[in-house]
């Protein structure tokens, strides 16, 4: 038991120790309590969705002397960048009983924990961060997020990727003085802004429905927060950011890159080499967020192990044994035996002379004889 709750323990810590982003749901009626919490208490919320269902016997009064107030900036007003609130749709949303009237509010946030939000102005921010293998992406918010922003000086923050990715931007909130019309680009004073590689893509002071999202042309941006005054008590902004895109991986040894886009690589080994894992020649990823679908490296190529390389020897013996030396030997023994026949034909032909000779020798020694007597 007690060992279960240290492994418990340990496991949190490891996850606390690592930083995470946890996405929360939650809902209820027009003018219920929704509960918005977070269980580690350093992380903060941040409401990625808010949608209305209208109920089946609600009747929608559409006339309002108010701009709209979408559910998703009131609750950015009472609950973001806390650790946990409470919500009732009709109580914190001004005109929301005319406008929404019956129905659900379902609720969709973050909880961040605390080393997960850059939360200081000046700051370059490398990914995929160097402290943190793996993780490519955060929060942004302004110093005094949610109770007040300001410093007159601009609090800038750099976002830079690997070359082959690009940076997704998501502005969850904004809160901010609105000098002049409410319209788009024309807030002078305090804002935020968007500066792509060198050029200024977007300035905003207003909150926008969905929130706006930007996707960089380059590996690399810069968020200016602009602020007329010392101390402004409005919330400031949250942003989230994200590679997009996966980094062009390095082939693994005796392997060359096949071919590759944005979502997709192939990898081949050199010839008489395989993937040891799979045994393969080839490999194919795809490239899913801002990862690859495999974990890299990859493992290195390696030489292909012929299963009639290794074995031939011993059964090129056997061949020669039995099907070489044996007839050899044959062969051998027949020339021996052959040369023997041979050798013993020829002596027993030598003797047969010799007695002829001896014969004739004879014969003619009788011939002499029998002339010497006649
Ligand atoms: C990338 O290549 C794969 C395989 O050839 C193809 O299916 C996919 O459509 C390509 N994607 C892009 C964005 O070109």
């Amino acid at each position: 038991m007690f060992i279960i709750l240290i492994g418990i323990l340990f496991a949190s810590l490891h996850s606390i120790s690592g930083g995470h982003i946890e996405t929360v749901s939650a809902s209820g009626c027009e003018s219920c309590s929704i509960y918005l919490t977070c269980k580690h208490f350093t992380s903060i919320i941040a409401i990625i969705e808010a949608s209305f269902v209208p109920g089946t016997n609600a009747s929608l009064e559409v006339s309002t002397p108010f701009p709209i107030q979408y559910p998703r900036q009131c609750l950015n007003h009472r609950c973001s960048g806390n650790n946990h609130c409470s919500f009732i749709l009709n109580e914190d949303c001004p005109g929301a009983k005319n406008y929404w009237g019956e129905g659900t509010l379902y609720v969709k946030y973050s909880c961040i924990t605390e080393d997960r939000v850059v939360k200081y102005c000046n700051r370059e921010i490398v990914l995929p961060d160097p402290n943190n293998v793996g993780i490519s992406e955060g929060f942004i918010r302004n110093p005094g997020y949610p109770r007040f922003y300001g410093g007159q000086s601009p609090c800038r923050w750099k976002i830079r990727v690997p070359s082959e990715q690009r940076i997704q931007l998501t502005i969850f909130d904004i809160s901010v003085i609105v000098d002049n019309p409410p319209t788009e680009g024309d807030c002078t004073k305090d804002r935020l802004e968007i500066i792509d590689s060198e050029i200024l893509v977007y300035s905003t002071c207003h909150q926008k429905e969905p929130p706006k999202e930007y996707l960089s042309l380059s590996d690399s941006l810069e968020i200016v927060l602009y602020s007329s005054q010392r101390l402004t008590p409005l919330r400031g902004i949250l942003l989230h950011y994200t590679a997009v895109g996966c980094p062009t991986p390095v082939p693994p040894a005796d392997s060359y890159l096949v071919y590759i886009n944005d979502t997709f690589a192939a990898f081949s080994c050199c010839v008489g080499y395989v993937f040891p894992d799979t045994g393969t020649k080839t490999r194919q990823l795809t490239c899913e967020g801002s990862t690859w679908s495999e974990i890299m490296p990859l493992p290195n190529c390696e030489q292909l192990e012929y299963p009639s390389a290794s074995e031939p020897l011993p059964k090129l013996r056997e061949i020669m044994a039995s099907e070489l030396i044996v007839p050899a030997v044959i062969i051998v023994t027949l020339f021996i035996l052959n040369s023997m026949v041979l050798f013993f034909i020829n002596r027993a032909k030598k003797r047969n002379e010799i007695e002829h000779k001896n014969e004739e020798i004879g014969a003619l020694n009788s011939e002499e004889l029998s002339a010497v007597v006649t």
